[in-house]
């Protein structure tokens, strides 16, 4: 089960290359590919993990989106094509009208013609699982990566209207790992700008 490293791979590196794998993942659920444009909701770890791969294997357009300018700038930095800052809903609207309105100024304001082939959901927010459904042209596919809320509620009439995929997705499959460790080693994805520290595994317990 050990996955060879390269030689001049650190080993921060490889050790972030567990992260890695599981963006990996979810790029092989949403099958990531050339002309197609991904839009991410919620910039965390795992949101910038699939920037990366998204990069990596050419998609077409990046958006991202995170309620935080500095993760939003961070995200931008990092290779994402767009960054919008998620406005609050304040609970004024219906949340599905409040993602339907905000999702179709962004298709216009970036002239994308309803072109989202692929969404991907990291923050468990209610809204953003709307919107990442309210957003894909149809016959596109969503995935769901969020681990925090049991129970959101996901418009399924536009599942049906737009043919619709949602998949979810945790963790890794066998060959990610592997994915993972030849992206960093062919130097596609760089891992370095994440790593803002390092601590011995005697520390673990105060670094969490
Ligand atoms: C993504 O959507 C656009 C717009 O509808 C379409 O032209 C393109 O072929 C799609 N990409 C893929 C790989 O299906």
């Amino acid at each position: 089960m050990a996955i060879p490293i390269p030689e001049d791979m650190s080993w921060e590196e490889a050790g972030a290359t567990q992260p890695l794998a599981i963006a990996v993942q979810l790029g092989r659920r949403a099958a990531l590919t050339a002309n197609k444009t991904l839009a991410i909701f919620g910039c965390g770890p795992l949101g910038l993990l699939v920037i990366a791969v998204a990069k990596a294997y050419g998609v077409r357009k990046i958006l991202v989106f995170d309620i935080e300018q500095t993760r939003m700038d961070f995200a931008v930095s990092y290779g994402a094509d767009v960054g919008i800052v998620t406005p609050k809903d304040d609970g004024s609207t219906e949340a599905l009208a409040f993602s339907q309105d905000f999702t179709k100024t962004v298709i216009q304001m970036h002239s994308l013609e309803q072109s989202v082939n692929v969404s991907t959901e990291a923050s468990s927010a209610k809204v953003c699982a709307q919107m990442a459904v309210t957003i894909l042209k149809a016959g596109g596919i969503c995935i769901q990566a969020g681990l925090g809320k049991q129970l959101t509620s996901v418009p399924l009439f536009l599942l049906t209207a737009k043919e619709l995929s949602i998949k979810g997705t945790v963790r890794f499959r066998p060959g990610c790992y592997a994915d993972a460790v030849d992206l960093v080693g062919r130097k596609k994805v760089d891992l370095k700008p994440l790593l803002t520290a390092t601590y011995p595994l005697t520390k673990a317990g105060e670094v969490f």
